[in-house]
């Protein structure tokens, strides 16, 4: 029972599991999209006695590391839950620290990611997201607008449940001004209108630090998404986390409601 469960989370404690060669798994097929659900940051750094924010800059090292290791895989599209619409509740310390530290990724690594062609895009209300943090958004996606390599999304301020009812409002004006036809709405229309628009429903779900939810987290990409869940804390992800959420992938069956 304790092996099923076991498998069924995914790998918490690595050193039990086979460990996965990255060149024998370039052998499978490589999720086109991943998104990852970056949990725990607090939790890490309480363990270590530190304060929460030491989590998050801890788990910002672990966002460059994995973008390279994608982006090595062939992986086209990574999109990364940074910072949720209830994320606004946790204390103004915190909060405050979290809108710096797209800056300070974008600032270290920005000319990093333009060498490896990585498209930077962000989804989520910006309108929120204070004035430093905002510009330094629209610095790294202008940057890197022609980028054609891996697509590196990040969810900040994204709620999904907002999101949705976004494109419904949106939707709607469209009808109502006639540019739409009530009857052409169907799922991929509808799609176009969320704030993943054109990118493909992700392949590949990863959630961090033991929690089994989405939090909000793009409800109607991940439909059809095999999910995967860890205990390891997102700034404890490492490489070897990647391969083994990939390897899981590669042997589930998607059937898509077919057989
Ligand atoms: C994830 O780590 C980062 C964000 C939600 C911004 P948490 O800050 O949620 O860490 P825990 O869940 O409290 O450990
Ligand atoms: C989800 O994590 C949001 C991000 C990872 C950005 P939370 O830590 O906010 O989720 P809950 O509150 O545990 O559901
Ligand atoms: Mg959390």
């Amino acid at each position: 029972m304790l092996n099923i469960f076991k498998k069924w989370r995914g790998s918490p404690d690595l050193s039990n599991e086979q460990i996965i060669n990255q060149e024998e798994l370039l052998k499978g097929e490589i999720p086109n999209h991943i998104a990852i659900i970056m949990d725990g940051n607090g939790r890490w750094a309480k363990k270590r006695a530190l304060p929460r924010i030491a989590g998050h800059h801890e788990g910002m090292k672990v966002v460059r590391r994995v973008t390279k290791q994608a982006n090595a895989l062939g992986v086209n599209a990574l999109t990364l839950y940074a910072f949720s619409t209830e994320n606004w509740k946790r204390p103004k310390v915190e909060v405050d620290y979290l809108m710096k530290l797209p800056e300070e990724f974008l600032t270290t690594f920005l000319p990093e990611l333009i060498e490896e062609n990585v498209q930077v895009r962000v989804m989520g209300d910006k309108n929120k997201l204070p004035i430093h943090t905002l510009k330094a958004v629209n610095k790294a996606i202008e940057e890197t607008k022609d980028n054609d390599g891996l697509i590196l999304n990040f969810a900040l301020n994204y709620g999904s449940r907002t999101e949705i009812i976004a494109a419904v409002k949106d939707i709607v004006k469209q009808v109502e001004s006639g540019k739409l036809k009530k009857e052409e709405i169907d799922e991929g229309i509808f799609s176009n209108y969320l704030m993943t628009q054109t990118l493909p429903d992700p392949d590949l779900l990863i959630r961090t630090s033991g929690e089994i939810r989405l939090s909000n987290f793009m409800l109607w990409q991940l439909a059809y998404t095999e999910f995967w869940f860890t205990d390891v804390l997102w700034p404890d992800f490492n490489e070897q986390c990647l391969l083994q959420a990939i390897h899981t992938y590669q042997h589930r069956g998607r059937r898509f409601g077919g057989v």
